[in-house]
């Protein structure tokens, strides 16, 4: 895997912990493991490197006001938010396309790639979930825009939750011929069917 995206999905995964462990069941307590998951399983490359460098320059995350709360977290959606634009899963006038959502995150695949179907079943939850949260994210933009100052950036929870939400089903549903069977990753398996990725990576 391209270390630079690599790094990109687990700061997403990590940013992205700081609001999902608060609605994870208690019962997800830190997973205190030597493994790193990644390499339980490889996931394949979904979205195109240089899209996300760019937006990454664009939008760094500093892990450390994420972890402060205050300015942090809106970055994290920035960046999200400039790959769904980049891609063309965001319109312009910054509607989801789905046909688009779908196409962007498959179409690095192999027509006969195990991913394929594990990959459109995971945009296909995700893309549910996103839709139950609507309010939620139109909310959290509503209070961006009040509490930030003139000029700061405004964007949608939603691309953060969707790139997140994405990576993690497909992860969490990897082929079981593509899994590497070890202790460690059987107790990470077995802990994400009820807990979320985010809370394994603390
Ligand atoms: C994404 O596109 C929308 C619509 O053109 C724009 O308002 C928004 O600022 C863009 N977001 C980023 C992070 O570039």
């Amino acid at each position: 895997m391209n270390p630079i995206y690599f790094k990109v999905l687990q700061m997403v995964v990590c940013s992205t912990l700081v609001v999902s462990v608060a609605g994870a069941p208690n019962t997800c307590g830190k997973l205190d493991l030597k493994t790193d998951p990644f390499t339980c399983c490889t996931i394949p490359k979904l979205l195109d490197v240089a899209i996300v460098g760019s937006c990454f320059d664009k939008y760094p995350i500093d892990k450390e006001a994420a972890d402060k709360g205050a300015g942090g977290m809106p970055k994290t959606e920035c960046m999200s938010e400039c790959i769904l634009n980049s891609t063309g899963i965001y319109n312009r006038r910054g509607e989801l396309d789905e046909k688009k959502l779908n196409s962007v995150f498959t179409d690095s695949l192999p027509q006969n790639s195990p991913w394929l179907s594990v990959v459109r079943s995971a945009i296909k939850v995700c893309g549910a979930k996103a839709n139950k949260k609507d309010k939620e994210f139109e909310k959290a933009v509503a209070d961006q825009k009040k509490t930030g100052g003139k000029g700061s950036p405004v964007c949608n929870p939603e691309a953060s939750f969707l790139v997140d939400c994405i990576h993690t089903t497909v992860f969490s549903e990897c082929p079981a011929n593509l899994r590497t069977t070890s202790t460690d990753c059987d107790a990470i398996w077995k802990f994400l069917k009820n807990c979320p990725f985010s809370a394994l990576r603390q």
